[in-house]
């Protein structure tokens, strides 16, 4: 979503302000630095950053600091960094020309809503477009600080979704990735109240219908949200891709209930089991936070069962970071940081062993692979269907197409083949 939202902040000052991209720093009339709040690290980074692009910058450039941490940092930036001239709040990147034209212009209102605001046009990749479904995040899981960055959840407009879609399509994307903080949640509140009733299964249609929109992708779905009318709707449709996105966060009920996720273990394992019976060929990939307050030897063991069980293609996983607003950094049995680097490594390893048995089963398998990018090495590099990511020696005709490849050589992150003619 920060991809997203820096493109926008990209398309209106290019289109509003005349500013162009520059690589080099010391070029630059103005930095920004879009950032995430996450975890820790990223937000202590910031100021360093701050720091060494003072040092560099050209006389009379501005510094802007936006994103989640300019929201839940607020005027401290300020304060710990006075050489940053403004700071926009994720949430209030249409008021970017604003913010680069006011002396020490700040505004971080979580509950400005921009979800009818139509930005202006850029796109990093000509292949690929992503397109806000919606602004926020309604569920309040204890140890998220989005939903205070972000506020509360707003769906956009299905027409203006479907608009945009359509144009980034005719201009050549023929893959178009939904993005949201719970997409499945889509349709729960618009602005607009008289809007039709809709959800994420009827926008998923929707989207389909662009006869240029060759795949549709989308991140992140709420496994809670996960009901049979979804997944039949992504089992069925041709144009969806067979990779989905369900952050497991912990394979525990009990550390699940404290995270406040909505769902069990159980759940869990019934819709990722639903979901490879219904798309034997689909991949699944997961968030997990390890050392999570009061996560027991035990619960953790829970963790490494669903993994054994579900078999994830890919595997994002974190050590808890306690984050300030939420309720988790209060609670009291915070684990040691030893304890949760152990876990991490364990957990690391077992994905290592379960990643190794499943590559050996592509070998020799063929996939439809659209391909996005050059890479530096000559190879062309692009997607999967089911999201495996796929590097063939190849015509550089080939970019923005999809062609069928046979896999020679699979690896654990990225499979080699040959395009079969
Ligand atoms: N500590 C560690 N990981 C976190 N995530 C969100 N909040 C925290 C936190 N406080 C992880 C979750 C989420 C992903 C985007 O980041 O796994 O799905
Ligand atoms: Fe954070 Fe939970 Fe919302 Fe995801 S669903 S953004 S983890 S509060």
């Amino acid at each position: 979503m920060n991809v997203r939202d820096s493109e926008h902040i990209i398309a209106e000052l290019g289109n509003k302000e005349d500013y162009v991209l520059t690589n080099e720093a010391c070029e630059a009339d103005l930095i920004l630095i879009n950032t995430c709040s996450v975890r820790e690290k990223p937000v202590s980074k910031l100021f360093s950053e701050i720091g060494v692009f003072n040092k560099h910058k050209k006389d009379g450039a501005k510094i802007g600091v936006c994103g989640c941490s300019a929201s839940h940092l607020g005027k401290d930036i300020f304060k710990r960094a006075p050489e940053v001239n403004f700071v926009l709040g994720a949430r209030n990147v249409s008021k970017i020309t604003q913010a680069i034209n006011t002396d020490k212009f700040i505004s971080v209102d979580i509950d400005y809503d921009e979800s009818s605001y139509a930005f202006s046009e850029f796109r990093n990749n000509a292949y690929k477009a992503f397109v806000n479904i919606s602004i926020g995040c309604d569920k309040k899981c204890t140890y998220c600080i989005v939903p205070h960055t972000r506020g509360d959840e707003i769906s956009i407009p299905a027409q203006l979704i479907v608009n945009e879609a359509r144009k980034a399509a005719k201009n050549g994307a023929k893959e178009i990735f939904l993005l949201g903080q719970n997409v499945n949640n889509y349709g729960r509140r618009f602005s607009d109240k008289s809007h039709k009733k809709m959800d994420f299964s009827d926008l998923l249609d929707e989207v389909s219908q662009i006869d240029e929109v060759e795949r549709i992708r989308f991140t992140s779905p709420h496994p809670l949200h996960m009901d049979d009318k979804f997944l039949k709707v992504f089992a069925q449709n041709p144009k969806v891709c067979k990779s989905m996105h369900m952050p497991l966060q912990s394979g525990s009920s009990r550390v699940l209930e404290h995270m406040k996720r909505g769902y069990t273990k159980e759940w869990f394992l019934n819709r990722a089991l639903k979901l490879r019976s219904m798309v034997p060929d689909a991949s699944i990939s997961t968030d997990i936070i390890v050392g999570f307050p009061g996560e027991s030897d035990e619960d953790f063991e829970d963790t490494l069962d669903v993994m054994r069980q579900v078999r994830f293609e890919q595997i994002f996983s974190f050590k808890y970071s306690p984050r300030p607003l939420t309720k988790a950094a209060e609670f009291k049995e915070q684990v040691p940081p030893d304890v949760a680097s152990n876990r991490l490594k364990k957990l690391q390893v077992l994905q290592e062993e379960i990643l190794d048995e499943i590559s050996k089963e592509k070998l020799n398998l063929e996939y439809k692979v659209y391909f996005e990018e050059k890479r530096n090495n000559k190879m062309l590099a692009g997607k999967s269907d089911n999201n495996a990511l796929v590097q063939v020696e190849g015509k550089d005709e080939w970019l923005g197409t999809i062609q069928k490849v046979r896999i020679t050589n699979p690896k654990r992150l990225s499979m080699y083949g040959e395009v079969v003619i």
